[in-house]
């Protein structure tokens, strides 16, 4: 058996810590006697810098023919000025959303060598272990009318949130059977006190919930969900929401386990999977080699999980990164004192190295 990986790594720290996660996919690989064919594309805002579009017909082809797809991140101040068409982001927007990638699983799980990196107290947090799904195709990314317009006086933004039954249907559903394989707890988010599509969601929710007796289910207003993810987090197991809510509440929930530089993200569909660490470009800071790897390195346990459906293999690249943190070492984002400073490319290999 071969896989075939499209790597495409994007923008500012994007290259830096897909390279560290393709080492340990080739070694994944290795250990699993699994054939495994890479093949690297553009998209982003350097694909915007080579041929004018962020997400090029050859790339698009390269991810539609591939098993899985290593994604880093897209975007930079360098292109926040340019035609909304081709912002770095609409690459990825439309890559989701040719694929059919509707289910963002973002695990948010607190290491034990970590929890005094949360922002929150240790009783807090001691255990954590959420994860959002995230609907991803639909809702106001997606939505028309969109645009600005002139008016009277002005201008007139736009965007529209929209679901469908059938599109609220397969993401609850989703997220009812990972709950089957966790703590048997859903908490549906909504705005169903103000937002039509949010009542909606809220009765779907219900009649799903009818086919899965065996799992608590919940509904939170998404206010209240973004206070109580700081205020008691661990009251969480699965998250289920839609498009803007979850990208909102994701970031929360992984900032809550110590640093966005962990979280990873395993986007789904019907065949080729889309994986990509949570934390975006962060022009800020690329090009340092100070970047965390490990959200790009627990995307690859996502990928061996999802797609290779090699579940032991997901353990052991996540036992590496407890190893390596256990050890004390640590990226620019996660130092304290008593820890021993590293960059991208050497956290990397320790994590390779424990690997064995
Ligand atoms: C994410 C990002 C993207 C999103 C951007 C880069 C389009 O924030 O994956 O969470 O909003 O979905
Ligand atoms: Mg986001």
């Amino acid at each position: 058996m071969s896989v075939r990986v499209a790597v495409v790594p994007g923008d500012g720290i994007g290259s830096e810590v897909v390279a560290q996660a393709v080492k340990v996919l080739r070694k994944a690989a290795a250990m699993a006697e699994l054939g495994i064919e890479l093949q690297w594309g553009l998209a982003g805002g350097c694909a915007v810098d080579d041929s004018g579009d962020p997400l090029p017909d050859a790339t698009l082809q390269l991810c539609r023919e591939s098993d899985a797809i290593l994604f880093g991140a897209v975007g930079g101040p360098k292109w926040d000025h340019i035609a909304p068409e081709i912002r770095p982001e609409r690459g990825l927007l439309r890559l989701r959303q040719d694929l059919g990638l509707f289910a963002n699983l973002r695990p948010a799980k607190v290491f034990t060598a970590l929890v005094d990196a949360s922002p929150l107290k240790r009783e807090l947090v001691e255990g954590l272990d959420i994860v959002t799904v995230r609907e991803l195709t639909g809702d106001i990314y997606y939505g028309e009318p969109r645009g600005v317009t002139a008016i009277d006086g002005g201008e007139r933004g736009i965007n529209t949130m929209i679901y469908t039954t059938a599109e609220i249907d397969r993401i609850v559903r989703l997220a009812f059977e990972i709950a089957q394989q966790r703590s048997r707890h859903v908490t549906s988010v909504d705005k169903a006190n103000v937002l039509e599509t949010s009542r909606l969601w809220r009765k779907i929710v219900e009649r799903v919930a009818g086919d899965f007796p065996d799992i608590a289910v919940e509904h939170m207003y998404v206010d209240n969900a973004a206070m109580q993810l700081v205020r008691a987090p661990k009251q969480f197991d699965v998250i289920v929401t839609g498009n803007l809510f979850g990208d909102i509440l994701s970031d929360e929930a992984a900032m809550v386990t110590g640093s966005i530089g962990l979280a990873a993200s395993a986007s789904l569909g019907h065949r080729t999977a889309l994986y990509e660490p949570v934390h975006g470009s962060a022009p800020d800071i690329a090009g340092q080699g100070v970047a965390n790897p490990l959200a790009a390195i627990l995307s690859v346990a996502l990928l061996c999980q999802y797609t290779l459906k090699l579940d032991d293999l997901a353990r052991r690249i996540e036992a590496a990164v407890e190893q390596v943190l256990a050890q004390g070492y640590r990226t620019r984002d996660l130092h304290a004192p008593g820890t021993k400073p590293v960059g991208t490319a050497e956290m990397g290999q320790f994590v390779l190295h424990a690997l064995g």
